[in-house]
This record gives C-alpha cells, sequence and structure tokens, in this order.
C-alpha cells in the first residue's frame, strides 16, 4: 500500500505588497531584493480578518472538494506552520474547528519544522496511510508572516524575504504500484540551531522568565546552554536570520538530499519531470537546478509573486503547477526543502 495525493489545494491572500511598497518602511529597493532573492512581491493576509488557519481552511476545502470526499471523512489532520494563531494550542484543532469536523473527534498533530515542514508533515501522513491507520489525512502548510515581520532597516534582511499564504493536500491509500508518495529522506543538524530563528516566547532565558525567588541557585548568563548567547540575549520576538550562513548550507543540503531520495529508487535527477524546491530564495532554486543539470521546464518556481511562505511554499507551488497542467499523471515529481533548525528533506511522487 501507499499514499496518493488524491486533492490539492492553495489560497494566497488578495493583499499585493511590492517590493517598492516595503520602502515605506525601510531603507531598501527593488533593485536590492530582487538581485538577491528573485522577489518581485507578496501576499499579506488581511489583518484581524484572516488568520494562519482561516487560510489554512480555504486550501484545505478545495483539496477536499477535489478528492471528492467531505471534510467529515478526513480521519486526520496534520499541521506544519512556523506562524500559528496562538502559541498553544496549534493550528492543527483550530483547522479541525474552522472545517466544522466536530462529530468525530479525529486527532490533530501540529509539526514545527519550519521551512521544511510541508515534507516532514508528508512523511507522517504518508506512514499512517501505508500502514493502513488512516483513509483520509489531510496536510496542511499555512503561514501569516506579516503578523511576525520587524518592519523597519533593522528587520530588512528578513522583512523583505517572507509572506503568507496556505496549501493543502489529501492523502489516501493506492493498491496501484504506478502511483504515490515513493520515499522521502528526512535530516537535521541543530548546531546551527540559532542561525535562523525568532528566539521569544521561549524558556532560553533571554527575557521574560517570571522575577520569583525559591531559594535555589541560579545563572545570570541567560541562554548559556545555548549555542549563540549573544543572539539569545537579544530576547528577540522577530526572526533572527544569518542569511549566508542559511545560503551555504542550503545549496549543499538541497542536491544532497534529493540525490538520497532518487538512490533510494535507483533513479537519476534526468527522470525528474518536476522539481518542486521550496521557495526559499530563487538564487538557491537555479543553483540546485544548475547543480542537478535540469532544464528551466522541470522546475516550478513561484517566489517572484508570493516570497518565501515557508510551509505553505512546497504545497502552493505544487497546487499552481498542477493547475497550470505542468504535473501529469505518471510524472516523477520531487520536493525539496531546506531551512531552520537547521531541517531539510526530500520526497519523491509518482504523479496520479
Ligand atoms: N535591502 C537593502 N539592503 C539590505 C537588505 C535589504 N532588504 N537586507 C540586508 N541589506 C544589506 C545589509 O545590511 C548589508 O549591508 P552592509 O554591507 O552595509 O553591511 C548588505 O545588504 C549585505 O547583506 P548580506 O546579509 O551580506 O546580504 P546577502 O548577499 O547575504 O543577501 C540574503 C542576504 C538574505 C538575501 C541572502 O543571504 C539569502 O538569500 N540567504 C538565504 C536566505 C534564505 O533562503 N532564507 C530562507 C530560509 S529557508
Amino acid at each position: 500500500m501507499r499514499a496518493k495525493i488524491a486533492g490539492i489545494g492553495h489560497y494566497v491572500p488578495e493583499n499585493v505588497v511590492t517590493n517598492e511598497d516595503l520602502t515605506k518602511y525601510m531603507d531598501t529597493s527593488d533593485e536590492w531584493i530582487q538581485e538577491r532573492t528573485g522577489i518581485k512581491e507578496r501576499r499579506y493576509a488581511t489583518k484581524h480578518k484572516e488568520t494562519t488557519t482561516t487560510m489554512a481552511a480555504i486550501a484545505a476545502k478545495k483539496a477536499i472538494e477535489m478528492a471528492g470526499i467531505s471534510p467529515e471523512d478526513v480521519d486526520f489532520i496534520i499541521f506544519a506552520t512556523l506562524s500559528p494563531d496562538y502559541y498553544f494550542p496549534g493550528c492543527g484543532v483550530l483547522l479541525q474547528r474552522a472545517l466544522g469536523i466536530t462529530k468525530t473527534e479525529i486527532g490533530a498533530l501540529d509539526i514545527r519544522n519550519q521551512c521544511s515542514g510541508f515534507v516532514y508533515g508528508l512523511s507522517v501522513a504518508d506512514q499512517f496511510v501505508k500502514t493502513g491507520m488512516y483513509k483520509n489525512v489531510l496536510m496542511v502548510g499555512s503561514e501569516m508572516h506579516s503578523a511576525g515581520l520587524e518592519f523597519n532597516t533593522q528587520g530588512r534582511g528578513v522583512s523583505v524575504i517572507f509572506g503568507d499564504g496556505a496549501g493543502a493536500v489529501i492523502l489516501q491509500p493506492t493498491q496501484d504500484e504506478n502511483e504515490g508518495i515513493l520515499t522521502s529522506a528526512l535530516h537535521s543538524d541543530g548546531t546551527s540551531a540559532e542561525e535562523l530563528a525568532v528566539y521569544s516566547p521561549g524558556c532560553h532565558g533571554g527575557i521574560h522568565l517570571p522575577d520569583v525567588d525559591f531559594g535555589f541557585e541560579e545563572t545570570d548568563a541567560p541562554g548559556e546552554i545555548f549555542a549563540n548567547q549573544t543572539l539569545l540575549e537579544k530576547g528577540h520576538m522577530y526572526p533572527h536570520m544569518n542569511g549566508q550562513a542559511v545560503f551555504k548550507k542550503a545549496v549543499v543540503k538541497f542536491p544532497e538530499v534529493i540525490m538520497e531520495t532518487l538512490a533510494n529508487i535507483n533513479a537519476s535527477p534526468a527522470d525528474i519531470d518536476m522539481l518542486i524546491p521550496h521557495q526559499a530564495n530563487l538564487r538557491i532554486a537555479q543553483f540546485v537546478q544548475r547543480t542537478l543539470k535540469l532544464p528551466n521546464e522541470k522546475v516550478f518556481n513561484n517566489i517572484q509573486k508570493y516570497g518565501n511562505t515557508t510551509a505553505a511554499s512546497i504545497p502552493i507551488a505544487l497546487s499552481e503547477a498542477y493547475e497550470a497542467g505542468k504535473i501529469k499523471k505518471g510524472d516523477l515529481v520531487c520536493l525539496a526543502a531546506f531551512g531552520s533548525g537547521f531541517t531539510w528533506g526530500s520526497t519523491l511522487i509518482r504523479w496520479s
């Protein structure tokens, strides 16, 4: 038994924010952003009207409809996001409520793997379906970055990159050996965890620890057990990113993990019909494309329009590529992601 994608859908907010629009709040330029990242514009959700969950619900309804089922048929939800509506509970239960799946009391799992959240979550969903435990797993990646970016010159290295949106798939079992998820590979390296992170809220001790004294020994060095104390001391609630460290690791790990999944099924890069790289940065995607020697028509990028939507970027791109007729039945589709953690992974799917 394999898991196949039986339904897919995505949603991006209507509000378009151009690079030029950002210059109102920070010292940046359209030229700088396009040259370094390929991004021309991104979408921002409407404040107080949309959230990570409401966007996910729209994408999920499309995937559910395409799969020919109703929300009540979903028997498990997996939700990947780094920008949840609340610190807790996670968005999985909020999505369950938004979809009106209240009678069946199905399980909902939240995935915290940032840019590789969709690939990680998909592999979890794959295991549930392959083992016969669930028949209709809803896997969603959704992000509302615009609610948590630093809109000033100090935050410009990060804020210009990220955008909002959601993508969803329904996974169902198949006995057909010519379709479905063929293999996945997942990796992590926590030694650089603070190089791409939001530190607060958190119990690391940068800020916000309650000022109480129960008489036991304490240290005055916040974050001393963590790798990068200086960064933690800032206790910052906005994302911090060492862009060059991310770039250098990403261009190595993307091709490496793709080659690993290809080796799992005795295939080579030439066998890939469509590569959907996580939309981190167009320059990273182009580097991966050159390394694997893939022609333009075998790689799908939409970061130019949406920026980096982290956990939502792969399902949005997959959904758009499918809607545009760029993925056909029988195609070997390769998903690959790299991001905060660092975590990275790849999945190969024989499209159905
Ligand atoms: N507009 C204008 N100037 C900016 C800027 C912006 N939005 N952001 C940073 N700068 C400035 C910096 O302050 C720095 O100025 P200085 O030389 O006077 O100090 C200069 O541009 C170069 O900064 P640097 O961070 O070295 O740029 P870079 O060439 O590494 O490009 C990234 C920055 C973020 C575009 C690049 O590192 C990158 O794409 N990294 C990968 C990020 C990524 O993929 N993240 C997603 C993770 S999945």
